[in-house]
């Protein structure tokens, strides 16, 4: 079948696609945040807000995105975060996603809430691949998942701390999705209209295992399965409801398990910055989780500066949610980080066309982060900085650059 994913010019375009093929409670589940979005809005009007300075007259003719993340070579600045309904939007979507990483030589990060087996995609994904860890109701139960993913081969651990409460998401509730899924009349309709994804991903999943996927990578002790039904309230003592006991000594146990980096996901704050890096960590997340958590939390482009600035030494720093282009990619490095994590963009990609969808995603990206490195006249990474930038504060008439 033709690859209708080359005819996307942007990644508006793959989300559109992703919105006629997959149904309508998955694509909001994909595309949408919690509450009221407006952290989703926040964070691409605080992109949209920075400025880029160019320079001209420089020959950019050589220029290249190759970038250490990690201390490990790598052709862009950017990585595949985590995110869980990978496998959902498509049959083996996560597999499809790490394969797309590992031929752009960008690292991956498989979600906790994937449907796949970790191993398997590890397999079978090829490439840098890290695993993101949310911690259930039972703290003990995460340290089987981590030693699993040791055993696997993942090179990273990506520890989620922004969400000890599952996110008050009401567009899921009015759509009728729940994890794991259930098939009632709202979702057998709604599956009706988009027989791409019918056929093409719930059918594959029925021929081949008899059921739509479950989270295979969360390990759930004998005793709460019977309590391990699905997401709920923030009271709810359901095992799938995430830890809210976390504290620094459980992030030091973690760390004294986990040979390999460690990275903690969803730090908005200076001093808890420094207090991970503190207690051991590699490197963060600089994130609000793309709206999906705190619906009015600062958003991570107005949290860097200060984020780089008490921790930019000690720490590798990983931001995201909200990019969309290169140019915000360029926006972000210039704002101190090491590497910007995208969560959406790809999976649009994986959820319009599988692997082809993803890689032109990335293919996107790779060709708008060139572009601006042109028009602002430089030719590596490590030479994007504060001066590339102006922010809101620093434009002569507010939001026009205009004296
Ligand atoms: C549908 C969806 C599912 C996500 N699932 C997870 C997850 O399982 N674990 C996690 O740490 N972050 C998860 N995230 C957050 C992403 O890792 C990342 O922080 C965010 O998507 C980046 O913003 P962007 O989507 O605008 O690029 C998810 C995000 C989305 C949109």
């Amino acid at each position: 079948m033709a690859d209708l994913s080359r005819q996307a010019l942007n990644i508006e375009d793959l989300r559109h696609m992703a919105k006629r093929r997959l149904t309508k409670a998955l694509f909001d589940f994909c595309d949408k945040g919690s509450e009221d979005q407006i952290a989703m809005r926040d964070n691409r009007a605080a992109l949209d807000r920075i400025k880029l300075r160019p320079r001209v007259l420089r020959n950019t003719s050589e220029r290249h995105a190759r970038s250490s993340i990690l201390g490990k070579q790598h052709d862009l600045p950017i990585l595949i975060g985590p995110t869980g309904p990978a496998g959902f939007v498509w049959y083996r979507g996560e597999t499809e996603l790490a394969r797309a990483a590992a031929k752009a030589n960008i690292p991956f990060t498989l979600a906790s809430t994937s449907n796949t087996a970790m191993e398997k995609v590890y397999a079978n994904g090829g490439g840098t691949q890290w695993f993101q860890l949310y911690v259930w109701r039972d703290p003990e139960a995460a340290f089987v998942t981590i030693q699993r993913a040791l055993d696997a081969g993942f090179e990273a651990l990506v520890v989620t701390v922004d969400s000890p409460v599952y996110n008050n998401r009401e567009i899921d509730v009015r759509n009728g999705l729940v994890f794991p899924p259930k098939v009632t009349l709202q979702t057998a309709v709604d599956s009706l209209k988009h027989p791409r994804w019918l056929l093409g991903t719930a059918a594959r999943y029925y021929m081949a295992e008899g059921k739509l996927p479950a989270f295979s990578n969360i390990h759930v002790p004998e005793e709460a399965k019977a309590d391990a039904t699905g997401y709920v309230s923030a009271k709810s003592k359901s095992f799938l409801n995430r830890d809210d006991t976390m504290d620094y000594d459980y992030l030091r146990r973690i760390r004294d398990m986990w040979p390999h980096k460690l990275l903690v996901k969803g730090i908005l704050h200076p001093d808890d910055a420094v207090m991970v890096a503190d207690a051991g960590a590699d490197g963060i997340f600089v994130s609000n989780h793309a709206g999906n958590t705190n619906d009015t939390a600062v958003t991570p482009w107005d949290a860097l500066p200060a984020i780089v600035e008490a921790a930019g030494d000690k720490l590798t720093i990983i931001a995201d949610s909200g990019v969309r282009r290169g140019s915000d990619v360029l926006k972000a490095l210039a704002l101190g980080a090491d590497a910007v994590a995208i969560g959406r963009a790809t999976l649009y990609g994986v959820g319009a066309a599988g692997e082809a969808g993803a890689a032109r995603a990335i293919e996107i990206l790779e060709s708008e982060i060139l572009r601006t490195m042109a028009v602002l006249g430089v030719t590596d990474i490590p030479s994007i900085g504060r001066e590339q930038i102006l922010l809101p504060s620093e434009l002569p008439v507010s939001g026009t650059g205009i004296s």
